[in-house]
């Protein structure tokens, strides 16, 4: 009778976990950005940066986007003199800052250079509200770009350098974006080594989760180095939408989320990034959605958004195909154990969009 009480008390909790695997992850999506110390405060705008570091003078970040916004607040105590270091941002990116009157506070670059990382040194004037940003100059102009897709790294990591090489050969690349499985088995371990792979990448990466970041580490690993599972971002007019279907489907709080960037999109070109295809067009490995009815849910929604092209994972192929009438492209050629027969291999696709429109998508072979 015990035990049968204590089924009936654990059926609701285990009904609810396994309904929504994906909850927690976006509630933790919301914590990104933020830290505070007893001097000191910092949030980024809209979570799109890890605060990695948080202490007197000195601030670290990972950034999740080409252009990031934050607020630093100093109290009495705050030492006036910051570094500021930010991993994976833009080449070339300037960074503004603005005081509690609006008036300027200087910045200057600290250190050796280098591609897609930056330090600065602030001396703020006193205690009190600071707005940064920090955008390359071009960030909201109009005109054509050229981004990459690669995914599904797995245990290709020691071999992951070369791809990146065939990456900094081409300048027209602006960014990387990742549906993710960068790691093997989702250990914190894992997770850190392929940020120190990533140092050799010239231009920043930008990535949502797979399923194989969710083995053996704990959900708040990723938060802590890369930053939110799913969001969004903005290049040249273009929407970027990065949203976790790790699970083989999305929570309803980041479904939630993606209505409203996609009703603040207007006319502007959206490409949406996820690691597992709501359908699988082939179905040999069915990596696809849990669900066939949440996977018409997600295309319906995608195709009355108005969004332009879909780019998923998971799959360690390359395929074009089109779902709900929107061009998609399944790419896994990060390095992770290929498909067989498929004469594909390692790869990475090259994308050039603008505010105008989406172009070709080149399929780039590493081997
Ligand atoms: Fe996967």
């Amino acid at each position: 009778m015990r035990r049968h009480l204590a089924l009936l008390l654990l059926g609701p909790l285990c009904t609810t976990a396994c309904m929504r695997p994906a909850e927690q992850r976006a509630q933790l999506d919301i914590e990104v950005g933020r830290a505070q110390i007893a001097c000191a405060g910092v949030e980024v705008a809209e979570g799109l940066a890890a605060v990695r570091a948080l202490e007197p003078g000195r601030l670290a970040l990972w950034g999740q986007a080409p252009a990031l916004d934050l607020q630093i607040e100093l109290g009495q105590d705050a030492p006036l003199d910051w570094r500021l270091e930010v991993a994976n941002c833009m080449p070339g990116a300037l960074l503004r800052v603005l005081g509690p009157d609006g008036s300027p506070v200087e910045a200057r670059l600290a250190g050796r250079p280098r591609a897609a990382a930056q330090d600065w040194e602030i001396a703020f004037p006193a205690a009190g509200r600071y707005a940064l940003s920090l955008a390359p100059p071009d960030a909201d102009e109009p005109e054509a770009f050229r981004f990459a897709v690669l995914s599904d790294i797995q245990r290709g990591v020691d071999r992951v350098a070369e791809i990146f090489e065939r990456m900094n050969a081409d300048p027209e690349i602006r960014f990387v974006v990742s549906t993710g499985d960068l790691a093997n088995f989702g250990t914190r371990g894992e997770l850190e080594r392929i940020q120190r792979e990533l140092e050799r990448l010239e231009v920043p990466f930008f990535s949502t989760v797979g399923n194989h970041e969710l083995g053996e580490g704990e959900p708040a690993d990723w938060h802590a180095l890369f930053g939110r599972h799913s969001f969004r971002f903005r290049f040249h007019g273009v929407r970027f939408y990065l949203v976790d279907s790790a699970s083989a489907g999305i929570d309803q709080l980041v479904y939630d989320r993606l209505a409203g960037w996609m009703a603040e999109a207007g006319t502007a070109p959206q490409v949406f990034v996820s690691h597992i295809p709501p359908l699988d067009p082939i179905g040999v490995r069915n990596g696809s959605f849990r669900s066939r009815k949440e996977a018409a849910k997600l295309l319906s929604r995608l195709s009355a958004g108005g969004v332009d092209l879909t780019l998923y994972g998971h799959i360690h192929s390359y395929y074009a195909f089109s779902n709900a009438g929107i061009p998609a492209h399944i790419s896994g050629g990060g390095g992770a154990i290929p498909e067989r027969f498929d004469g594909i291999g390692r790869h990475y696709l090259v994308i050039e969009a603008a505010e105008s429109g989406l172009g070709a998508v080149e399929v780039v072979r590493v081997d």
